[in-house]
């Protein structure tokens, strides 16, 4: 990696494979309802796709915890479920339900996902990366992502959220053609997706695979690593210097696996891993991030101390990139987050 493209930006630095320290620090859903001013603008467009795709109001509420805090990443505001919505898939999301979605039950479902439509919907996502690029401080790291395939095809399928995504699971068993063309789809839409914010400024980018967990090892090879490891490539090819983070949420014991087999610059951690065993198996080149419970947020105080302190003992040395292991609640009292930033700011 360059060093002159990475001065100055602890995040790029730390992706690239520096032990930086203070290790820089940012956080999953750091704009969301926690913050007053995000209720505050959220109230003025009810409609969350739209909200996602008005730039202005996407690039102020990217910008607001980094007015706040101070932290080293700003992630563009948008959701995992815009592209499906972009592609022509039935999404809305329900006041205090969550997503909906059209149910994928068949191939008309899959084949009906227009990739040349997608791009003219989503045009306002790269808006919005460009005008973050001309707004943020200069050592902040602008982070795009996308949901990865299996997980946008999971609530594709399952029509919404779900605890264990049974009917998912199933067709990916039952039904490997249909499954396997409709995560094809999405992977192709995601190299799109992610290399249209790279041009328009991204400078990492993120796959979200929330429910990767769900998965059994095989599955979790065919439908998580495969699918990953093609879009980093294609990413890598086309953009060697955007590095690429994945979030496989519940791997477990598959991180290993999924960092070799993916290829990808860095890997998140969600809480219940080890920090210290991630330390140990993550390949050299790769760089951790994660994973402090947003529970510990919420708390606050010392019980937020130790486990930051626990955290920077266990990936010491090591590249590693301080988040938390999911995203922010939207009980978190903003002040705790001014708190951990300190906190990492201090440890060595
Ligand atoms: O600050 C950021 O992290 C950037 C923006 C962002 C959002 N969602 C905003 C959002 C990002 C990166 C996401 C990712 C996302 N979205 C994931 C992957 C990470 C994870 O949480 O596992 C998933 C699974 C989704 C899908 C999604 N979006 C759900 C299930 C929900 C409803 C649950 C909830 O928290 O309300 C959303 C809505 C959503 N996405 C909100 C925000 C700030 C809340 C919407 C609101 O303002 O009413």
């Amino acid at each position: 990696m360059k060093a002159a493209t990475i001065t100055g930006k602890p995040l790029l630095a730390a992706l690239a494979g520096e032990a930086v320290r203070p290790a820089p620090v940012w956080l999953m859903r750091q704009a969301g309802r926690y913050l007053p001013e995000y209720r505050a603008l959220r109230a003025r467009e009810p409609d969350f796709l739209r909200f996602c795709l008005t730039p202005k109001l996407a690039t102020e509420v990217t910008l607001q915890p980094i007015r706040r805090f101070g932290l080293d990443g700003a992630i563009l505001f948008s959701d995992i479920l815009v592209p499906p919505f972009a592609l022509g898939h039935g999404v809305r999301f329900v006041e205090g339900e969550g997503p909906v979605l059209e149910r994928v039950t068949g191939r008309a479902q899959v084949e009906a996902l227009d990739l040349p439509r997608a791009r003219g919907v989503w045009a306002p996502v790269m808006e919005t990366v460009r005008r973050l690029r001309g707004a943020l401080p200069p050592g902040v790291t602008l982070i795009g992502f996308a949901g990865a395939p299996f997980t946008v095809a999971a609530y594709m399928v399952e029509g919404g959220g779900s605890r264990d995504f049974a009917e998912a699971r199933r067709m990916a068993f039952a039904e490997p053609g249909l499954f396997g063309a409709l995560v094809a789809r999405l992977e192709e839409a995601t190299i799109d997706y992610l290399s249209a914010q790279a041009e328009a400024g991204a400078e990492a980018l993120m796959l979200f695979d929330s429910w990767a967990g769900v998965l059994s090892p095989a599955q979790f090879r065919r439908w998580v690593i495969g699918p990953t490891a093609r879009i980093a490539a294609a990413l890598r090819a086309r953009f060697p210097a955007v590095p690429l983070i994945g979030f496989p949420r519940g791997a477990g014991p598959m991180l290993g696996d999924y960092a070799e087999g993916t290829g990808l610059q860095a890997v998140g951690l969600d809480t219940v891993l080890p920090a210290a065993w991630a330390a140990r198996i993550l390949p050299a080149g790769v760089t951790g991030q994660g994973n402090l419970d947003p529970m510990a947020l919420v708390a606050g105080g010392d019980a937020l101390a130790e486990e930051v302190t626990t955290l920077m003992r266990a990936v010491a040395g090591r590249p590693w990139v301080v988040n938390l292991g999911h995203g922010i609640v939207p009980q978190t009292p903003p002040e705790h987050v001014a708190e951990l930033v300190a906190l990492v700011r201090a440890a060595s």
